[in-house]
């Protein structure tokens, strides 16, 4: 097979500072092993997140000097949701600054005490909404979604049994059903077009609405088309729209799959559920017109939602993320297979088994990434999810490190060099210790608690 490259030509660049590793073990130090708490500045390849983080195309820079910033009727925002309505074709489209505001509202419309709200896998600030309203998440992944080795096409699937068992025995403490294209908190695992269908039958047997949370929809249908039967010969396009066209409403952060740095929405169809929306829109974000973005955001996001669904650019996108994870797998370090979309996910519990799940195993990776190489990761297991509502501590279901890998923002020799690290890492893995945390807030405890390494 040929190289496939980057589909793009570079017109901006910024420069990164390269640091030393005694710098940054200090800086690291400094903050308390908490990779949240450094500054962008001190990082040299920055896979904390996609979210955000993507390089614009030059159309949509020009989309920004077009932006119209009215506060009422600006030609930005029809284009806007004409771009989202040819994808997603939801009758109300509610702009929103990101994602979370979209569930904010969703949940002041869904949540309160008691409720019961499944999902493939809730990711953090949708559990977070939903819990800071008092209700309930549960996550109803297939078990070959919990299996990092497991090489099922579809692992963000729903798990239909569970989901039926669920409805029935929560009944009416269920507002609606929800579900995570691809499901990030998962390993960014894609959902089939099947499993969408059937949990939108479901739902609608037991009468209540039903959601996807849609941030990497683009990835998602990308795999839909390479590994599902019958759909390998239909347009990207075309299997967005399906995937979208048996929900209710759906919740996205623009800052993934719509190319943009900032932005998101709420789609519904129920009139009545928009016009509560809307209200809410006005008092917490802004204007129906604009919500919580510019004109110039609508704008770029408008141009992004045309770019995201080039075959070329999936393709591309989707191939990174293989190559990283041959060549770890290659040197035996173990990752969770097959690919995600939109990033490489080491099992670090497996990796580093002397370390217990419970000195956060997957953290001791991420600090070691920074030190060694200047590489920012995220931790996606005990140190995230393992604090319980009443207090205890739980080992979660996997201890991930996440690399999430920016969208057309670094090229294959970045990739190389973070491989690099890796090799080095494997051979000094067993000198790693485990890391306990010496203080932390009440809840969404991993974006600023404190640790310390063990015996230090
Ligand atoms: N849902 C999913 C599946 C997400 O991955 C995110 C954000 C959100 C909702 C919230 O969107 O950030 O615009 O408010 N995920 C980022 C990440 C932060 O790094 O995975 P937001």
């Amino acid at each position: 097979m040929r190289t496939i490259f980057e589909p793009f030509r570079i017109k901006s660049v910024e420069p990164i500072r390269i640091t030393t590793r005694e710098e940054r073990q200090a800086l690291i130090k400094d903050v308390h092993y908490n990779l949240f708490g450094l500054k962008s500045d001190d990082v040299l390849i920055d896979l904390l997140t996609d979210s955000g983080t993507g390089a614009m195309s030059s159309a949509q820079w020009a989309g920004v000097m077009r932006g119209d910033e009215s506060y009422a009727g600006s030609p930005s925002f029809f284009r806007f949701r004409d771009a989202v309505q040819n994808l997603m074709p939801f009758e109300h489209i509610v702009p929103t600054h990101q994602g979370r505001a979209a569930e904010a509202i969703l949940f002041s419309i869904f949540g309160g005490e008691g409720r019961n709200i499944p999902n493939n896998t809730h990711f953090d600030t949708t559990r977070g909404n939903i819990e800071a309203s008092g209700a309930f998440g549960h996550d109803l992944v297939i078990e070959e979604g919990k299996d990092p080795s497991s090489l099922h096409p579809f692992k963000g699937n729903m798990d239909l049994d569970r989901l039926a068992a669920y409805l029935d025995e929560h009944g009416d403490s269920v507002p609606c059903v929800m579900i995570t294209i691809t499901n990030n908190a998962g390993g960014g695992q894609p959902v089939s077009l099947e499993n969408i269908q059937a949990v939108s039958a479901l739902a609608k047997a037991h009468g209540k609405p039903f959601f996807i949370d849609g941030c990497r929809f683009a990835e998602n249908a990308w795999f839909i088309k390479q590994r599902e039967p019958g759909q390998g010969e239909r347009s990207i396009p075309d299997i967005v729209r399906d995937c979208f066209a048996c929900a209710d409403g759906m919740t996205m952060s623009a800052k993934k799959d719509a190319f943009g740095n900032i932005g998101g929405w709420l789609a519904l169809n129920d009139p009545e559920l928009a016009e509560i929306a809307k209200a809410c829109l006005i008092r917490t974000e802004g204007f129906p017109t604009y919500g919580g973005m510019s004109g110039r955001d609508l704008e770029a996001l408008a141009t992004g939602l045309t770019e995201i669904v080039d075959e070329d650019y999936l393709r591309y996108r989707i191939r990174t993320n293989a190559y990283i994870i041959e060549r770890l797998e290659a040197m035996g370090i173990p990752v969770v297979r097959p690919a995600g979309g939109h990033a490489v996910f080491i099992d670090a519990r497996n990796w580093l088994s002397h370390v217990d799940p419970l000195q956060y195993p997957g953290q001791s990776v991420a600090v070691a990434l920074y030190e060694l190489g200047g590489i920012r990761s995220c931790e996606i297991g005990t140190a995230m999810f393992g604090r319980q509502p009443d207090g205890s501590e739980n080992p979660a279901a996997m201890d991930l490190v996440r690399l999430a890998i920016p969208r057309r923002t670094y090229t294959q020799s970045h990739f190389d060099y973070v491989i690099e690290i890796f090799e080095e890492l494997h051979g000094i893995r067993e000198q790693l210790t485990g890391y306990e945390i010496i203080w932390e807030p009440k809840l969404m405890r991993h974006f600023t608690c404190k640790f310390k390494p063990l015996g230090s």
